[in-house]
């Protein structure tokens, strides 16, 4: 895999000669091709490549090579008539993705139908975190995300894993044990490799490693993994997942994309282990990490040849002033916002909300919230379209056909 990521910058940089050669870019990281709102930066409709005369109207669309898949052949843009969440962000070459909540795929027909119909991405809320995986030493369980695996496949979803070594969700056995470090080294690997081993070829990327890091790239010292094993805990975990899966994309999971935290990763792939991408979790209650900032911190992953992944967005309203019309409004911008700054750079492939329905969120519970004080994702709990879902829809459609 270390080898597709370089695969991958040649890849980004032919496609910077092919875009600079079109456009008199200097870079295909040039600063202004970055704020760009477009995804084909510098072509307007009728100077594209591929851009065939207006009919009827829709229009053909650049298809730039990219790291976000572009498929074959020109892309026509839909009409103004209803479409999925997917069936635009396809138009962008992202997969668009929800966080799947075990319960209520089991019991609510219409949180399926609706997960189902309008994303290409699928993440696991909890049941692949290692407490539910292996709940006894050398003892899996796989039920519940067998499921969920299941559920995407039939619904042509891509999956993400999450997530492999976390401080959390560890079960008691192991907290609680006494290891050696060569043990928990070893229980590592084993855990690691049996599940990614589990879900090989149909995982196409695994958080491997989540909220390891401090904002300027130090490993946080809270983790019961580095107080146990050390720094080399992330090497150890990352050389796992790459042998249990060679194909697998492998992300650092955590909060943000700093200078320091960037030259950390970038230390690491140079070093050989094999970190193909950073997912940004973007739980905006904390406000770890700026909306505005964002397109810079993608920038920067951009520009070390690294994937970017939105893993986990939600944004929530509760502490908002203003009436509950203003709130949802300033919810969509910062949706919108976060979508815009995803579509301008080529590394970032992946858009996936920590849940849809504003009837399951993780983050009733987390910050003892209620709806509708709180309300954090784009459908209601009825399953209605909220602004913020509006706003994702039209950002994703003006990014790939902005004559419409
Ligand atoms: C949360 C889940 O949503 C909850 O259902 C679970 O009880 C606790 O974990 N950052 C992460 C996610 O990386 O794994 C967390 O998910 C939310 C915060």
């Amino acid at each position: 895999m270390y080898l597709r990521a370089r695969l991958f910058l040649l890849m980004l940089m032919l496609l910077g000669w092919f875009q600079s050669s079109r456009s008199g870019n200097d870079s295909w990281s040039d600063p202004a091709h970055s704020q760009s709102n477009q995804i084909n930066p510098g072509l307007s409709g009728n100077e594209s490549l591929t851009t065939a005369s207006l009919s009827s109207g829709q229009y053909e669309i650049f298809l730039p090579l990219i790291f976000k898949d572009p498929g074959t052949g020109p892309r026509v843009c839909p009409p103004l008539v209803p479409q999925t969440l997917r069936s635009l962000a396809q138009l962008d070459h992202i997969l668009i993705g929800s966080a799947v909540n075990i319960r209520a795929l089991r019991s609510d027909d219409q949180y399926a139908q609706i997960l189902g119909q309008e994303f290409s991405s699928l993440t696991d809320e909890s049941t692949m975190k290692f407490a539910a995986t292996e709940p006894a030493l050398d003892q899996y369980n796989f039920s519940a995300p067998d499921a969920i695996v299941a559920f995407a496949e039939s619904h042509d979803m891509q999956i993400r894993g999450h997530t492999l070594v976390w401080g959390y969700a560890l079960p008691s056995w192991l907290i609680n044990g006494t290891w050696t470090r060569e043990e928990l080294i070893a229980i590592l690997q084993d855990h690691i490799k049996t599940v990614v081993g589990h879900y090989k070829g149909r995982v196409y990327a695994w958080d491997v490693v989540n909220e390891a890091f401090n904002s300027d790239g130090s490993l946080r010292t809270d983790s019961f993994w580095m107080q146990r094993i050390g720094p080399q805990y992330i090497s150890v975990a990352f050389q796992a997942a790459h042998e249990a899966d060679p194909d697998a994309l492998l992300f650092v999971n955590d909060f943000y994309a700093t200078p320091g935290f960037v030259a950390a990763i970038h230390t690491y792939r140079s070093l050989d282990v094999p970190i193909d991408g950073v997912g940004l979790q973007l739980h905006m209650y904390n406000l770890q990490q700026k909306p505005t900032e964002l397109s810079a911190d993608i920038g920067r992953l951009e520009a070390e040849g690294l994937q970017a992944n939105i893993t986990e967005l939600d944004v929530p309203i509760s502490r908002d002033t203003g009436t509950m019309e203003d709130k949802l409004v300033a919810q969509a911008k910062i949706y919108a916002m976060v979508m815009d700054a995803c579509l301008q750079h080529y590394n970032c492939t992946n858009f996936t909300m920590w849940g849809f329905t504003d009837k399951y969120s993780w983050l009733y519970s987390y910050l003892g919230v209620t709806y509708p004080t709180e309300q954090p994702l784009i459908f209601t709990p009825d399953y209605m379209e909220k602004p913020a879902e509006a706003a994702l829809k039209n950002t994703l459609l003006s990014a790939a056909c902005p004559k419409q």
